[in-house]
């Protein structure tokens, strides 16, 4: 479903972001990238929906490159939860920001109203569809984030950080609801928990790179794995 071969990428200041990155997903997995701070997770992840196109190397979706030429078709494919929800919500009123993906993607107009009202409804947002995003609280600025992605229906759901500013009971409410969810996913964390009960392999970055991928609970639990990559054991290991 996702294949990223031999990828590099720099930003204009002449950071190296990410050397040589490549990685395979398979349709319906859920794989997890993990690694400390600055590693480059999200610069890869962004380049999955295009909002950054590859230097060198090369990234499929669903056998669509990702190439300016075939954005519009990676967009309809991909849906990116950015790790800052300011990059995504923008518009005078939540609602709107929610129907503003379904029409630009010429999506049926009534059922995707009537899908962004269950949306808003599930994630306790509805009595805030009026308001301006900005005036949101940040967790509720985050479901609000998701809300809007899921409502494009996308095969691939790219996840950046996705339970920060999330209370407990909200944290396991995207848990049931990211496992539940037919898509192939992708989530970056650093709440290794998350992780360990969304995803079945793992990815770990460190320093532009992928060092170590695998099963899930076979790499989170190598204590020295982690702790030479700048990550800690998931808490539920820890005792
Ligand atoms: N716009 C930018 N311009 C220049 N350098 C950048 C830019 N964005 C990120 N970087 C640098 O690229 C590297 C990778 O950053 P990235 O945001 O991908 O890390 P990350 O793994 O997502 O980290 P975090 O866990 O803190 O979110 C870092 O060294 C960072 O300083
Ligand atoms: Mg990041």
């Amino acid at each position: 479903m996702i294949t990223v071969e031999q990828v590099d990428f720099s930003y204009p200041d002449g950071t190296r972001a990410l050397l040589d990155v490549s990685l395979k997903v398979t349709s319906g997995d859920s794989v997890g990238i993990v690694g400390a701070n600055g590693a480059g997770k999200s610069t890869l992840v962004n380049h999955l929906n295009g909002w950054y196109l590859p230097q060198s190397g090369k990234i499929t979706i669903d056998g669509v490159e990702v190439l300016k030429k075939n954005l519009e078709r990676i967009r309809k494919l991909t849906g990116l939860v950015f790790q800052n929800p300011d990059d995504q919500l923008f518009m005078a009123r939540l609602c709107d920001d929610i129907m503003f993906g379904p029409k630009n993607l010429g999506m049926d107009p009534e059922r995707s109203a009537e899908e962004s009202e269950k949306l808003l409804r599930d994630f306790g947002l509805w009595a805030l569809r009026d308001k301006p995003p900005s005036k949101l609280s940040q967790g509720q600025r985050r479901f609000a984030a998701f809300a809007a992605v899921l409502v494009m229906h996308p095969s691939v759901l790219v996840m950046d950080e996705p339970t920060s500013d999330l209370d407990p009971r909200n944290r396991k409410k995207l848990i049931s609801l990211v496992n539940n969810l037919q898509a192939t996913r992708v989530t970056v964390s650093h709440d290794l928990d998350f992780i360990w009960e969304t995803c079945n392999r793992v990815h770990i970055m460190a320093e532009g790179r992928i060092v170590a991928a695998g099963a899930t609970k076979e790499l989170l639990s190598d204590r020295n794995l982690l702790e030479t990559n700048g990550l800690e054991l998931p808490l539920r290991l820890q005792g």
